[in-house]
């Protein structure tokens, strides 16, 4: 049985579950705060100067340096399993070609699908181990992964597999999403038979041996349709999934209001959103995800109307997106920055945004995404004084510690004064 006290934290916060309205995202703020950590959980949460006094003397006490102590991040939308990079993409749109100009001439999302297919699952895994341990530096203790590039039953196989080699080796919690991403180049004149073979087979195929946990479509002009979106998610509740959906990337696609309609778990990207279809995911209660970094990277489309949504008392959580086309990026403090600057959103709002609403919608919130007695104790230590500096010192936000369900599983390397 581990027993840990760790004491002496600067300053404490976070949401917690059990808050009777938490519309107004209300945080605990602790200073000079302990936590006694017991077999991977929070057993107690208090104030260092009670648990010191409280806990019984032969555990193990270790000083946490008066540095800030925040939940572990949960990124809910990410697309971590690709080779290679797209950079020249980036420069392409950048001087004017638009994302849909790109992906006619072949690049996007079928350029990374054919370097998938040439790939073996142990590249696959050793591509992308490099990006967990970012993501983790950003202080990530839960990451949702998708697959979504291989396209071809056969490619979507080595990435549902990649994800179970990966899982032992990575330290972060994983939360698994097959995502039907676009029609493959070698099934598009058969579009309507690619639809129903990831209705009869894929689908089935993946609830059956219990791959993902979730289904996601891009819908959208170019990928799929409303109506195929529809019979593929409603395929997947068929046999239990969750459901989820890229909506309104790049206009009114109709994904927003189908995310309404079917109940999804999320409505992600939404950077077209109008009165109409805010009312309808608040209607459902259907929580939005927000992908800032995607709009900045990508730098043509709008940031969704975050300050009206929240406002109008959607949950909305942000994400990365991470992937190699649209935001090349593990920065869950970067996402809250531009958040922060064109969501309006405010310190308590952004921390509750990657904290507790996307543990929620990974249907993880009994386990992780605050720190509170009998959770997992999954959190990030920082050099910082407050969380307003988080968001504001941003480029350079590194957590100083991560520890996953009570394991001290990161430490940024100290600066050594060497002048
Ligand atoms: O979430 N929008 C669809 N999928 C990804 C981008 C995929 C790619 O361009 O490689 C996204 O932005
Ligand atoms: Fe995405």
């Amino acid at each position: 049985m581990s027993s840990i006290l760790l004491h002496d934290i600067g300053r404490l916060v976070t949401p917690l579950s059990q808050h009777k309205d938490d519309s107004a995202r209300p945080l605990l703020t602790i200073e000079r705060a302990a936590v006694w950590l017991e077999n991977g959980a929070f057993k107690q949460v208090g104030t260092s100067a009670d648990l010191l006094h409280s806990v019984p003397s032969n555990i193990e006490r270790i000083s946490a340096g008066g540095k800030m102590m925040l939940p572990g991040f949960v990124d809910c939308h990410a697309h971590p399993l690709f080779i290679g990079n797209r950079a020249h993409e980036f420069f392409l749109r950048n001087r004017g070609a638009s994302y849909q100009e790109i992906a006619a001439a072949g690049g996007g999302i079928h350029a990374t699908a054919e370097r998938i297919a040439r790939a073996c699952e142990h590249h696959i895994v050793r591509e992308a181990l490099p990006r967990f341990e970012r993501s983790l530096e950003f202080g990530v203790t839960t990451i949702e992964v998708k697959s979504g590039y291989g396209l071809t039953w056969e490619g979507e196989l080595k990435l549902l597999h990649s994800m179970r080699e990966l899982k032992p080796l990575l330290p972060q919690r994983m939360s698994r999403t097959f995502l039907v991403h676009v029609v493959p180049s070698s099934w598009q004149d058969r579009r309507k038979l690619f639809v129903e073979s990831v209705i009869e087979e894929m689908i089935p195929e993946v609830a059956g041996r219990r791959m993902a946990d979730c289904i996601d479509v891009f819908c959208e002009e170019g990928a799929f349709t409303v109506d195929e979106s529809r019979r593929i998610l409603r395929a997947a509740q068929d046999e239990r999934l969750d459901v989820t959906i890229h909506a309104n990337q790049f206009g009114h696609s109709g994904g927003a209001l189908l995310a309404a309609e079917l109940g999804a778990r999320s409505a992600d990207h939404l950077e077209y959103l109008n009165d109409d279809e805010i009312a309808a995911l608040l209607q459902a209660e259907v929580p939005a995800v927000a992908l800032p970094a995607c709009v900045f990277f990508m730098g043509t489309i709008p940031y969704p109307p975050l300050r009206k949504m929240i406002d109008a008392g959607l949950r909305v959580a942000l994400a990365t997106d991470m992937n190699l086309g649209t935001a090349m990026t593990e920065s869950i403090p970067f996402c809250m920055t531009a958040a922060a600057i064109y969501g309006k959103m405010s310190a308590n709002e952004l921390l509750w945004a990657v904290t507790l609403d996307p543990a929620r919608i990974l249907n993880l919130d009994a386990v992780t995404g605050s720190i509170e007695a009998g959770k997992s104790a999954d959190f990030s230590l920082w050099n910082l004084p407050e969380l307003e500096t988080l968001p504001y010192f941003f480029g350079h936000a590194v957590a100083e510690e991560v520890w996953v369900a009570g394991e001290h599983v990161f430490e940024s390397q100290a600066v050594v004064h060497r002048y």
